[in-house]
């Protein structure tokens, strides 16, 4: 099928710019696009890798609100952190722009407006909720109130995050707007809408009979969208942030996240080829092909196309659209507001030069056909017994017995003493070739790196079946063969693994005496003379008598204690996750209602003051009082207080607390207890006793 394309047109989505990039993206969406890309440029085919920050939507405008700056700084913020964390990791973007610049502001409004003119459009009123306090429309988002189905008081008008129930604003209780805290009203707005019903039957034929070769996930949810009838979409939204609406009755209102993201494509390439973009968008010679996660199928599928399709113009559809499944993290969903992720930026702080370790794992770990878990023992094991033991074990092993034997120069290979051994090596090699192109073409990149790994399996069971090292006391010229084949593996492995790890395959490269040290990992165009994919399978790449570096290793063993502290940190995250998760409860409890009205007179009858406790022990055969002896400023004194279920006597020694000082005494277990301590009880019935903010002297009169 690519054969009958010129160039390839790939896109990665464009993450939100309110927050870093995690491996569940990495994974699903910027590894394997990355590694597609590598191929095609490996093969010589002309390449653009298309990304960018998505700056719109109501998520921006939220966290820009809680923290008190503009949604322009929140994106900027984040857009720097992205675009350097991917720069770092070896994605190999053409351009990694933005949709908050001019060019693409100006590109979508340009989209909306032709379609506009040319009636692709219809327009319609609706009620929408709207807070006349903030004189604004609402988005569901923006809409605060009591889940019916679970009680948590924080649901959003789209969804209750504690329970997952989708919701809409109407089944709130006591629904209240997150911009004032007032009840938010039904207003009437117009809106326009993309008639995605007008197009189900080219959808239909397009998707359905002509496509039939797109992955089953990314099929099977098309064809469910398709077969349950297509509605209407809005694509205005009433909210101050994103691509202005470019027509007199849309004032004050912006094009939905969702219309102008994807023309983010668009404009980033313009952005990149002001003259020549044209022929990237409009030519069938290009071959367009999304990459994307499970939850942007609709949109890239149905929506985007319509939208291409009714602007018109020449412009083309993707001939694919391959998204993956979800990554989950030790067993969990990967959640941003749970900081339940390891996020990129961290990982390469934690990790210094160890990118393609992280590449290899979500690569061979990748969820292409269904929901996958990330834990870091595999991640070390990984690196330890694939990485480390079988490519980094064989290429080292292969450049030290050169440099043992042969000076570190490419000893030359007697095809006169071939043995079926080599010759099995030498017809092996194309095949795993064979296979590894095969995947790649098909995006089974999981398959794709164990075939690029055969490579290194084949070469360490070569050497162990030949043994150059018992053999080269007799047959030195026998060894100078098996070498010179070894090394032709070790220039395979370096192309094969480019894809794929980069960095250490240009580790190789130098090792290789193909290139110089240091040399740019993200090459968009240049391709080394010899790190072509032709080359692959070759067994002529290494020249008699060529020199090779002193050996290095490429990957490096990871300790049980690095791997430790990950999971400690994760372990941290989930502890403090389930305390924020109690207090959130806590919260949610009613508060006990108020007492009886009572007068000063009333109230003045006591005497509360503060005390340290000086000891404190358990009363035996009790399992809830504890004994305590405090320093009331007036006396010491001894009071025993029904607390031993919640502080330890260990505990309590040296705190301030603070005590009704005039309680007429009473004799409990056989000990006079003079006074009370004062506790307060939260709703979900937890005790815990009251101490100033600040040290005071004790007997202070609280009053
Ligand atoms: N920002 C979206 C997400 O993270 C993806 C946008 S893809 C684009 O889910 F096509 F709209 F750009
Ligand atoms: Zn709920």
């Amino acid at each position: 099928m690519e054969k009958n394309f010129k160039r390839h047109l790939i896109t990665a989505a464009l993450p939100y710019a309110n927050g870093s990039v995690h491996i569940g993206h990495l994974a699903g969406v910027y590894v394997p696009a990355d590694i597609y890309c590598r191929y095609l440029r490996l093969k010589g085919e002309e390449v653009l890798y298309i990304c960018g920050s998505d700056e719109h939507g109501v998520p921006i405008t939220f966290k820009a609100k809680d923290l008190g700056c503009s949604p322009q700084d929140i994106v900027d913020k984040y857009h720097a952190i992205i675009k350097d964390s991917f720069n770092r990791f070896g994605i190999s973007f053409n351009i990694y722009s933005r949709t908050s610049s001019a060019i693409h502001h100006k590109t979508a409004a340009e989209f909306f407006s032709k379609m506009y003119n040319d009636g692709k459009f219809i327009e319609q009123e609706s009620e929408q909720y709207f807070d006349p306090e903030a004189n604004a429309f609402l988005a569901d988002r923006y809409i605060v109130g009591q889940c019916p189905k679970c009680g948590n008081e924080g649901a959003y008008g789209d969804q209750c995050e504690k329970c997952g129930s989708t919701l809409s604003p109407e089944e709130l209780i006591n629904p209240h707007s997150r911009l004032s805290g007032e009840t938010p009203i039904k207003k009437r707005t117009k809106h326009w809408f993309l008639p995605l019903d007008r197009d189900e039957k080219w959808l239909k034929q397009w998707i359905l009979e002509d496509h039939k070769e797109w992955k089953s996930n990314v099929y099977g949810q098309c064809k469910s969208w398709l077969d349950g009838g297509l509605k209407p979409r809005a694509v205005t939204r009433d909210l101050d942030w994103g691509v202005p609406v470019p027509i007199e009755e849309g004032k004050g209102k912006v094009l939905y996240v969702w219309f102008d993201a994807p023309i983010g494509y668009i404009s980033n390439t313009k952005e990149l080829l002001p003259n020549d973009w044209e022929k990237w968008w409009k030519s069938e010679e290009t071959r367009l092909v999304h990459f994307i996660g499970k939850d942007n199928i609709v949109f890239h599928c149905i929506v985007f196309p319509s939208m291409l399709k009714n602007y018109g113009d020449g412009f083309i559809l993707p001939d694919n659209v391959p998204a993956n499944e979800f990554l989950n993290l030790e067993g969990d969903k990967i959640s941003t507001s749970r900081n339940w992720a390891i996020w990129l930026e961290e990982y390469l702080e934690d990790f210094k030069g160890q990118q393609d370790v992280l590449r290899y794992v979500l690569c061979a770990n990748a969820p292409e056909t269904k929901d996958n878990d990330f834990t870091w023992k595999d991640f070390q094991v990984r690196n330890n017994s694939e990485l480390v033991a079988i490519y980094g074990n064989f290429v080292n092993r292969a450049l030290v017995l050169t440099h043992k034997y042969f000076d570190g120069k490419v000893p030359t290979f007697s095809k006169e003493d071939l043995t079926e051994i080599d010759k099995n090596v030498i017809e092996t090699i194309p095949q795993i070739v064979k296979n590894l192109e095969e995947c790649l073409s098909n995006f089974k990149f999981r398959e794709a790196i164990k075939e690029a790994m055969n490579l290194a399996r084949l070469g360490n069971k070569y050497l162990t079946d030949t043994e150059p090292w018992k053999v080269y006391k007799e047959n030195p010229k026998r060894v100078a063969t098996i070498l010179n084949l070894s090394l032709q593996l070790c220039a395979n492995l370096a192309i094969a693994f480019e894809p794929f790890c980069p960095f250490s395959s240009k580790k190789l490269q130098y090792l290789l005496g193909w290139i110089e040290k240091n040399e740019e990992v993200c090459p968009t165009s240049k391709i080394d003379k010899l790190v072509d994919w032709k080359n692959l399978g070759r067994t002529d790449l290494m020249k008699d008598g060529e020199q090779i570096n002193t050996p290095e290793l490429l990957f490096n063993k990871i300790e049980d204690e690095t791997i430790d502290a990950q999971i400690q940190r994760l372990e941290r995250i989930k502890k403090e996750n389930e305390e924020k998760a109690k207090l959130e409860e806590s919260a949610n409890l009613k508060a006990e209602p108020l007492k009886d009205e009572c007068t000063i007179e009333d109230f003045d009858k006591i005497d509360i003051r503060t005390a340290t406790v000086l000891e404190a022990e358990a009363v035996p055969k009790t399992d809830k009082l504890l004994k305590l002896t405090i320093d009331t400023g007036v006396d010491k004194r001894v009071i025993v207080s029904g607390i031993a279920q919640y502080y330890k006597p260990e505990d309590m020694i040296g705190r301030q607390i603070t005590i009704l000082a005039n309680l007429k005494p009473r004799t409990i277990r056989g000990i006079e207890s003079k006074g009370m301590i004062l506790m307060a009880k939260e709703p979900n019935g937890n005790m815990r006793f009251i101490t100033p903010q600040e040290a005071l002297s004790n007997g202070a009169k609280i009053g």
